[in-house]
């Protein structure tokens, strides 16, 4: 199937949009979501056999298995049930005999009880003016994200975010702070990454510099609830989700406790229904409307059929800058496998690279790159038409313009012709225009897809992720690996601690490589002990 689509012809893209209805034909909708997928080179002929190739790899029932709590996470033995998490219809669930809904929505529950207390200024006297989330990964970049994505829906305790065990990191942001206006939250699945439980350890003590009880001031997130309540964190405190929810896929459930307490409850709801109803076109709708079905065909189509790499997903919408950086931990950690499931090398490359920045600042950074440089890189574009400012209207229509524009731009092109032509308008002389016109040429036909939309609100985030989660797990099903395991960060994690180790002076630095040791010994004579 792979050599047929490499086969398929792959027309200039603007020749594929001489035909008016090829962007209705290539788009699709959700709740007035518009996905035009229409500015690539996927012809019909392409499409019908990237579906076809969906549905031998088995997804529909892999899709079907992963709602129901199936063991489709394999190389960990266990259901990937996210989607649980934000089952807002109140189905059952049943998982090994058991309704798992009940244990979620009780969580839930108790989420929003202890996030309303605290929005409501009722903590031990104390005002908290200041959540701070300690957590890295999945831990961290979820609430981060959705933090800043929802900054005007923000009515609760400011919100902060401290992941890097590099101590500037909680450095910088303690020092901003009061202990007795804090609530620290410890958002870890297992409660034992090493620069989640120093972190934790260090807002432990700032805490104990000024409250008396220190353990009382925080919470945690986690599905190890046990060590969370040994590191010293009251029972009542301790939020639970299960090992069938994936760190990078776990801001429905405690891990966005941060989230709830700055937006309150009633919007925290509207985000998971926005991931549900995403969830539901996921799940039922045909192919032609299944967003993220076409997502994950598109993304096949660039990386394994036409080549292309890496993708770049640029938001114009200021306020989803950190979702390049969510997104990369959900598609690189998933699909950056080099095995299939059953154990042998994937046969085509796997994942993608994923990279991007908000536009427009975007375009004054990498997109020289993006137009004229010899890869190529399709972006995925993603515009709210409208923001919050209404006072900066302007702003706003060329925030959209701009997104507008580099999709057509990408597409179109500036050939030799139409440069010089320009170039003698301006006067220029003729020599003048042989040395330089080469440089102002854009070669065009490169390929995009916008995501437009009205406003982000909390829905529209629950939709928007829930979209991408799906992407990376049909792209994961064709490419016939699991995309919800990640061994590939367990063997520098544990080469770290062996290092800590030798630069703490209790063991031996021999026995390692050259270039290991000479690190290891121009470290240790500088840092301190
Ligand atoms: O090291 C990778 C990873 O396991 C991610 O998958 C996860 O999101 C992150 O570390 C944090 O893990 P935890 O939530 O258990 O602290």
């Amino acid at each position: 199937m792979w050599s047929d689509l490499k086969q398929t012809s792959r027309p200039p893209i603007s020749s594929l949009l001489d035909d008016a209805g090829r962007a209705a034909d290539f788009s699709a909708s959700v709740d007035g979501m518009l996905f035009d997928y229409s500015k690539t080179s996927m012809t019909h002929e392409a499409r019908a056999l990237l579906f076809e190739l969906a549905m031998s790899s088995g997804l529909e029932a892999l899709r079907q298995g992963m709602f129901n709590g199936e063991g489709i996470n394999a190389t960990e033995g266990r259901a990937a049930l996210h989607t649980a998490l934000r089952n807002t219809t109140r189905e059952s669930v049943m998982l090994d005999g058991i309704n798992i809904m009940t244990g979620v929505r009780n969580e839930l529950d108790r989420m929003i009880l202890f996030a309303e207390n605290l929005r409501q200024g009722r903590f031990q006297g104390d005002k908290i003016t200041d959540v701070v989330n300690i957590g890295i990964g999945g831990s961290h970049l979820g609430p981060e994200m959705c933090s800043l994505a929802l900054a005007p829906y923000h009515n609760g305790p400011r919100c902060h975010f401290v992941s890097n065990v590099d101590g500037a990191d909680i450095g910088d942001c303690l020092s901003r702070l009061r202990p007795r206006n804090t609530i620290a939250i410890v958002a870890s699945k297992t409660f034992a990454t090493a620069e989640t439980v120093m972190n934790a350890k260090a807002a432990m003590e700032w805490m104990a510099s000024e409250v008396q009880c220190p353990g009382e001031r925080f919470a945690a997130a986690t599905s190890f609830p046990d060590r969370a309540i040994e590191f010293g964190i009251e029972p009542d405190k301790v939020f639970r989700f299960e090992d069938w929810v994936g760190g990078r896929y776990s801001i429905w459930g405690p891990v966005g406790l941060s989230l709830m307490i700055a937006i309150g409850a009633d919007r925290f709801r509207e985000f998971l229904e926005g991931a549900a109803s995403m969830d539901d076109n996921f799940l039922n709708a045909h192919w032609r409307e299944n967003m993220p079905l076409l997502l994950a065909m598109t993304g096949l189509w660039h990386h394994q059929v036409c080549g292309y790499t890496s993708r770049a997903i640029i938001p114009y919408c200021h306020r989803l800058a950190r979702l390049p950086a969510y997104f990369q931990q959900l598609e690189m950690e998933s699909n950056g496998k080099g095995v299939t499931l059953d154990g042998q090398p994937a046969q085509v490359e796997t994942g993608s690279i994923v990279w991007g920045e908000a536009g427009t600042n975007a375009q004054h950074s990498f997109f020289q790159f993006v137009h004229q440089g010899s890869w190529v890189v399709p972006c995925e574009f993603m515009v709210a038409v409208e923001g919050y400012e209404p006072q900066l209207a302007n702003h706003q229509r060329m925030l959209v313009a701009n997104c507008i524009a580099q999709s057509e731009a990408l597409m179109r092109g500036r050939g030799l012709g139409e440069v010089k032509s320009k170039m003698i308008e301006e006067g220029l002389p003729l020599d003048e225009i042989d040395r330089l016109a080469p440089h102002r040429v854009f070669p065009g036909n490169r390929p995009s897809t916008t995501l437009i939309f009205d406003r982000l609100t909390p829905g529209r985030l629950g939709q928007i992720i829930s979209l991408y989660e799906h992407r990376v797990f049909a792209e994961g099903v064709v490419l016939g690996i699991n995309s919800f395991d990640q061994w590939g960060v367990e063997l520098g994690k544990e080469l770290a601690m062996e290092m800590d180790a030798i630069l703490s002076d209790d063991s031996p630095i021999e026995g390692r490589d050259c270039s290991t040791r000479q690190l290891a010994k121009f470290a240790k004579t500088r840092l301190v002990s």
